[in-house]
Order: C-alpha cells, then sequence, then structure tokens
C-alpha cells in the first residue's frame, strides 16, 4: 500500500516477515514506482524521499536486509532518499548490527509523521 504526496512516497509494508520469500518482489515494486514510473516528461524522478512505514514487520532476514540494502543503492543512484519510520526494536536492531541504519544516514523514525517533519524541515534548510 501507498500514500503518495508531491515528492514523497509512503509505503507501508504489511507483511509480519521481510524475508526471502517477498523481500525481492517488494523492492521490485518499489523501484517500479519511483524510477519506472516516477519520471516526469523531462526524464527526471517526481519523486524525492521514500518513507517506508514497518509498524507492521515483527522480524527481518538476511535476503530482506539485503533487499533494503540494494534498494538504498538504487535509490541514491537516482537522487531519491530513503527513510524508515516505525521500525520494531527487533528489526531496527539487525538493520543497525548490518550497518543499514548508517547507510541511510541514520533516517529511522518514530512514526510516519516525523519522517515527512524531517524532510520537510530538510527541504527548507536547502532552500534557504
Ligand atoms: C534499479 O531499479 C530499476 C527500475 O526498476 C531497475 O531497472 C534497475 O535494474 C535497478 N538497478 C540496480 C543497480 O539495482
Amino acid at each position: 500500500m501507498a500514500v503518495n504526496m508531491p515528492g514523497v512516497l509512503v509505503v507501508s509494508i504489511k507483511f509480519a516477515w521481510l524475508c526471502f520469500a517477498n523481500a525481492s518482489p517488494i523492492r521490485e515494486k518499489i523501484e517500479k514506482w519511483v524510477i519506472d514510473e516516477g519520471e516526469n516528461s523531462k526524464g527526471e524522478s517526481t519523486i524525492k524521499v521514500v518513507i517506508i512505514d514497518t509498524s507492521s514487520l515483527v522480524s527481518i532476514d538476511t535476503a530482506g536486509i539485503t533487499s533494503l540494502v540494494e534498494l538504498n543503492k538504487n535509490l541514491t543512484l537516482h537522487g531519491v532518499t530513503l527513510s524508515i519510520a516505525n521500525p520494531r526494536w527487533q528489526v531496527i536492531h539487525k538493520l543497525r548490527l548490518a550497518n543499514f541504519v548508517n547507510e541511510i544516514g541514520g533516517r529511522v523514525f518514530l512514526s510516519v509523521g516525523e519522517a515527512i517533519d524531517a524532510t520537510i524541515l530538510s527541504a527548507k534548510m536547502a532552500t534557504v
């Protein structure tokens, strides 16, 4: 499920597990939305920030982590920033151990609202 507002795509993962069985299809779906379908007529991505809401996620395995790492690399390549919102401690613990939290610049937020606030704030700061 995805909520779209200008420049920001909020993706809610509605699975309890992110694992070998669903990680690749989820990654590909997000890449398709952002990279393949998110481009305007000039070939620029209209989506600048992707926020993944992980509140339903109870656990993540190495395949799940790998797909997030690869997703982040691909989004970064296209100038898109990735944030994580609402992670449970089991999930964030594993993402920290895998150094993923560092790779996304520590952009982990307690709620989607906070992630959006941080995005708006950085957008304002960038235009000053
Ligand atoms: C990035 O995503 C695009 C769009 O789906 C895909 O075609 C491409 O293979 C991906 N690139 C990498 C390096 O994963």
